[in-house]
């Protein structure tokens, strides 16, 4: 197959997972090109490409503006066959609602739903996952990384079903609407700190941060990505009305990858509050990679035996 992947990326986590598809794709023989979105990134012409897949991070129950306007601008043709890969740090249902846009656009110009595949990866707002919990994370990304290549190749379509009460429930808190453009009248750069590295300068999606004698000003085309206060080696950004829900550093995914798992789950059938979520999540992936694959190691075979919720 000859497959073109278009993504949007704010803290690298969807970069990190296109890498890793692009990685088993070719192993698999396939072909691919990837295209990141940025301001000012040309609409790629998606002729010739047996399959598009389009790689998001869920903002807010939402996919981010951005994608959904280079993705409005990618001149799609009738029978063209596309999926999904999208990622966020929770699994609440109502992130289920975040492909309506892509979906209803598609379908409109004629796109082939070849599937979705709704992928975990650590939070870059709200609070930092530790490392062993990210470790696990990415454990499960390469699973569902593998069952989606597998579907792909078989054309055995996976949806992640939604319906009318969270589609409207995620448009009502598409926050992101108008949240960067208020909300970057308050970011503010501790001049103690700031290093003048530039990095914030030169990474930002949107260009939309710039230097002016010296101190580092913000303009208010803000797609609240994140990239900037998250990825500063000093801390120096304080991101406005969010600030409590700064998260900051790199995680080192590949690093973290290339560890190796810890001894005891992070998540297990005991896990309560916030994490909760992730049992169903995690023991559905290994139940479907054991029967695709059989259980690759002792953990995965347990795990697929916990009792239903
Ligand atoms: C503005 C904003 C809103 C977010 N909203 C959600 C959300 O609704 N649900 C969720 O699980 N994660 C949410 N996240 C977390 C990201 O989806 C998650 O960390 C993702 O992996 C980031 O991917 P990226 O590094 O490619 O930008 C949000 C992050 C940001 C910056």
């Amino acid at each position: 197959m000859k497959l073109l992947l278009i993504y949007y990326t704010g803290t690298y986590n969807t970069r990190y997972l296109t890498d890793r598809a692009e990685k088993l794709f070719t192993a698999r023989g396939h072909s691919v090109e990837r295209v990141e979105i940025r301001r000012g990134t040309p609409p790629v012409d998606p002729r010739g490409f047996d399959l598009i897949g389009f790689g998001y991070p869920i903002y807010g129950f939402n996919s981010p503006l951005p994608f959904n306007r280079y993705v409005q601008s990618v001149p799609i043709r009738p029978g063209q066959k596309f999926f999904i890969y999208k990622n966020s740090g929770e699994t609440l249902a109502l992130n289920n609602a975040s492909s309506r846009i892509l979906l209803r656009r598609m379908h409109r110009r004629g796109g082939v739903f070849a599937g979705e595949y709704h992928f975990v990866m650590p939070y870059n707002i709200h609070f930092a996952f530790d490392r062993p919990f990210v470790r696990e994370i990415l454990d499960y990304d390469e699973k569902l990384l593998r069952i989606m290549l597998h579907c792909l190749e078989t054309e055995t379509v996976q949806s992640v079903p939604s319906n009318p009460l969270y589609n409207a429930a995620a448009a009502v808190v598409s926050v992101q609407k108008i949240g960067g453009s208020v909300n970057s009248f308050f970011y503010r750069v501790d001049p103690e700190k700031c290093m003048r590295c530039m990095r914030c300068v030169q990474d930002c999606p949107e260009n939309n941060i710039r230097i002016e004698k010296g101190k580092i000003r913000f303009g208010h085309r803000c797609d609240m990505c994140m990239r900037c206060s998250f990825f500063c080696p000093a801390d120096a950004i304080r991101i406005g009305m969010l600030q409590g829900w700064k998260v900051n550093g790199d995680y080192r995914l590949a690093e973290i990858a290339s560890s190796p798992l810890p001894e005891k789950p992070y998540i297990d059938e005991n896990s309560r509050g916030f994490y909760k979520c992730f049992i169903r999540t995690f023991r559905a992936i290994d139940q479907q990679y054991a029967a695709l694959f059989g259980a690759d190691d002792a953990r995965a075979a347990a795990k697929s035996d916990l009792p239903a919720e």
